[in-house]
């Protein structure tokens, strides 16, 4: 639906899901109190007062607690979707009718609204982009240099986009700062590995209802997410094996207890294969000929680019939806390859993305990367910033606060004694 009411433009599917969407939000909140705490200091603070904001964010009950804090913060936040097959339509509703911040995010939206979104994102005219996966970012440097004046800087979410601003630096077109929230401990520590982790089989158990346990599962890249994946598919009782290009990764998967090999070698071994590099074309014809008779595959790096979809299409002799998010690839050999999600982010197209407990870490990392680039406006030069090390540490410390946790502090002896080089043996 779309609508354009002198108070508020929106595209979403259906605003009349807002109630629904009003108590998963709820629900997300018991889950993300560092983030509460946050939102209630922004506040009566109001560091982001006057200054507009875009985010580009899976839709989900999580971000919707970001917004919100953003909004509480003084900030004229819009919000899009990251991806398209991850916006929850009753949360998307909600933010529209209930607070009040503009959406435009509808799941199942095709590449061309996608990107239509991405140019209402830029009409906005922002000071401040929080980016999942650099689209905005790359789009206002290509297409809106003009604007570039009226940004403060950029937040980045996720690993994918974090390469992007490195190679927008290399090549001299990342002319202002981007602070790097992927990168702090407290993001992929938890989100990458943990969220990723469940969310991942949730995603494909949701999908599919298959068992795991006895399954050969291929993870293909040993990344933090590639990790987090790899070991709750062990802990479900499947055979892990990784592949990866990295040789330290590789020896560290293999330390961890899997099995490593190249992809030719995996690919008539797996019952379902996952992806998990940021890299194109990981599983490609070569593989999928030689795969089990209806192997499944999925994704859960950022892009859909990963699994050679069109080379596999060109193998087919049919496709079959066999059920929601599974398609069935006949090949020309007689066998079947399973396609999970469309080879979109499987977590977040058929389950719910990362839990709230650790999406509560890394968007309030978000939250405050944001008033760290009001907070330095004009101060910091054009490139990736890392979050201060005392603002991870301090979300650390709300997070085990918040779970009634407590730990040791180091004694007046013990801070000597790590201060000093002239102690030995
Ligand atoms: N990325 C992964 N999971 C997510 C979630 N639940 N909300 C927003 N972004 C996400």
């Amino acid at each position: 639906m779309t609508a354009t009411t002198p108070k508020l433009k929106h595209e979403v599917k259906d605003l009349s899901l807002a109630p629904q969407g009003k108590q998963r939000i709820e629900w997300a909140g018991r889950e993300m109190p560092v983030l509460r705490q946050i939102r209630d200091r922004f506040g009566e603070e109001k560091p982001l007062a006057g200054i507009r904001l875009v985010a580009c964010c899976h839709v989900t009950t999580e971000t919707a607690h970001l917004a919100i804090a953003l909004k509480a913060a003084g900030a004229d936040a819009l919000l899009i979707a990251s991806n398209p097959l991850s916006t929850q339509d009753d949360v998307a509703a909600c933010l529209v009718a209930e607070y009040g911040i503009p959406v435009f995010a509808m799941k199942g939206e095709d590449n061309e609204t996608y990107n239509r979104h991405v140019q209402i994102a830029l009409d906005h005219r922002p000071n401040i982009i929080i980016d999942d996966g650099s689209d905005v970012v790359a789009t206002l440097i290509q297409e809106r240099q003009h604007q570039i004046s009226d940004l403060i800087g950029t937040t980045e979410e996720t690993t994918t986009g974090i390469v992007r601003l490195r190679a927008m630096f290399k090549d001299g077109v990342l002319t202002f700062p981007a602070v790097n929230v992927n990168d702090a401990d407290t993001k992929h520590f938890f989100d990458n590995r943990y969220g990723t982790g469940q969310s991942t089989l949730d995603g494909i158990i949701r999908a599919t209802n298959v068992l795991l346990a006895g399954k050969t599962v291929v993870v293909v890249g040993y990344g933090w997410c590639g990790k987090g994946t790899a070991m709750r598919a062990k802990g479900m009782g499947a055979n892990v094996i990784v592949t990866e290009i990295d040789p330290t990764k590789a020896i560290e998967a293999v330390m961890d207890g899997f099995r490593v090999m190249p992809m030719a070698e995996a690919a008539p071994l797996g019952d379902l294969f996952i992806t998990v590099t940021g890299n194109k074309h990981v599983i490609r014809v070569e593989h999928f000929d030689v795969m089990k008779d209806g192997a499944m595959v999925c994704n859960s790096g950022h892009f859909d680019i990963e699994i050679d979809l069109k080379g596999l299409g060109a193998k087919a002799t049919e496709v079959r939806q066999a059920r929601n998010f599974t398609q069935e690839y006949r090949l020309q050999n007689g066998k079947s390859v399973v396609v999970l999600g469309e080879g979109r982010l499987i977590n977040l197209a058929a389950a719910e993305g990362h839990p709230s407990a650790v999406m509560d870490m890394s968007f309030a990392n978000q939250a405050l990367a944001c008033e760290y680039l009001v907070k330095n406006k004009g101060k910091l030069e054009p490139g990736l910033h890392s979050i201060p090390v005392e603002v991870d540490k301090e979300i650390a410390r709300l997070k085990l606060q918040a779970m009634g946790i407590s730990i040791d502090t180091l004694t007046p002896d013990q801070v000597e004694y790590i201060n000093s080089w002239t102690a030995g043996t």
